[in-house]
């Protein structure tokens, strides 16, 4: 700790500004850190690479919520403005606990916007607004993009004996991307001509 004498006393420094540093990477993404979990690394090895390809397709949905929460247009704005930011937020929840399950699997979850970017499955979105019904035209499509893998996944992980990631995958994931599907499809249907 630096101490400087001045004209109104003493300065302290307790923060000292460190240039960039650069060490070594504990552990590489793609490997393995063995972990007394009774799951053999071949098992996790496969369970994380799932995941984590889960983990960048939900981060860009959750993205896609909260651009079309901010760009949402129409007489349905107030609604949809509110659904967005609620699936967003359940969409953000399910990052957390995929990432985790990554973690204690022994692997290294995908975790920065350029990554996801290059991993995701999910189609790129435009910058600029769109229609409601597109929004959520993209939104379903997404949904789909990993309800398909999440369902495959599962069925995979149940047959390695990786009952953790098997659970993650239908309790959390399928259960909440089928509600999200459920409450999105709603605002698309026309409703009943009279007769
Ligand atoms: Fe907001």
């Amino acid at each position: 700790m630096l101490n400087k004498k001045t004209a109104n006393g003493s300065i302290v420094e307790r923060v000292h500004a460190v240039s960039l540093q650069t060490s070594k990477e504990i552990q590489h993404f793609g490997t393995i850190g063995k972990l007394p979990i009774a799951l053999e690394s071949s098992i996790c090895a496969v369970s994380v690479e799932n995941l984590n390809q889960v983990l960048a397709d939900t981060k860009t949905l959750a993205d896609m919520y909260k651009k079309h929460h901010w760009q949402v247009s129409g007489p349905t704005f107030y609604q949809l403005h509110l659904l967005y930011d609620n699936h967003f937020k359940e969409q953000t929840d399910l990052v957390d606990t995929l990432a985790e399950r990554v973690q204690s699997l022994g692997g290294v979850s995908v975790a920065m916007a350029h990554d996801v970017a290059e991993m995701t499955l999910i189609p790129r979105v435009p910058r600029g607004r769109e229609t409601a019904a597109t929004q959520i035209s993209r939104l379903l499509h997404a949904h789909e993009i990993i309800l398909k893998e999440a369902r495959a996944m599962a069925r995979q992980a149940a047959e390695a004996g990786d009952d953790g990631t098997n659970d993650l995958l239908v309790s959390d994931v399928i259960r909440t991307n089928e509600m999200h599907v459920w409450f999105l499809s709603e605002h698309l249907v026309e409703p009943a001509a009279p007769r």
